[in-house]
């Protein structure tokens, strides 16, 4: 779904950022130009790039225990 009309940034572009190395909303901005016109956007973003975080964290977090309980 987009997230920004004014920039055509969809919730996927924003996922795909973060996994490509984004870490905060400002990464994101700054690779995507999201919401940098009239920032509606701008919570929506913010919690798509939250609930992402969250799930890279939780994933790093499985794959660290995965390592500690083969180790
Ligand atoms: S909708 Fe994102 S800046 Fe306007």
């Amino acid at each position: 779904m987009y997230v920004c009309l004014c920039q055509g940034v969809t919730d996927g572009q924003i996922r795909d950022a973060i996994y490509e190395g984004c870490c905060s909303y400002r990464d994101v901005r700054e690779t995507l130009s999201v919401g940098t016109q009239c920032g509606k956007c701008a919570c929506l973003a913010k919690q798509v790039v939250r609930e992402t975080l969250n799930e890279v964290q939780i994933a790093q977090g499985a794959a660290y225990s995965a390592e500690f309980v083969a180790a």
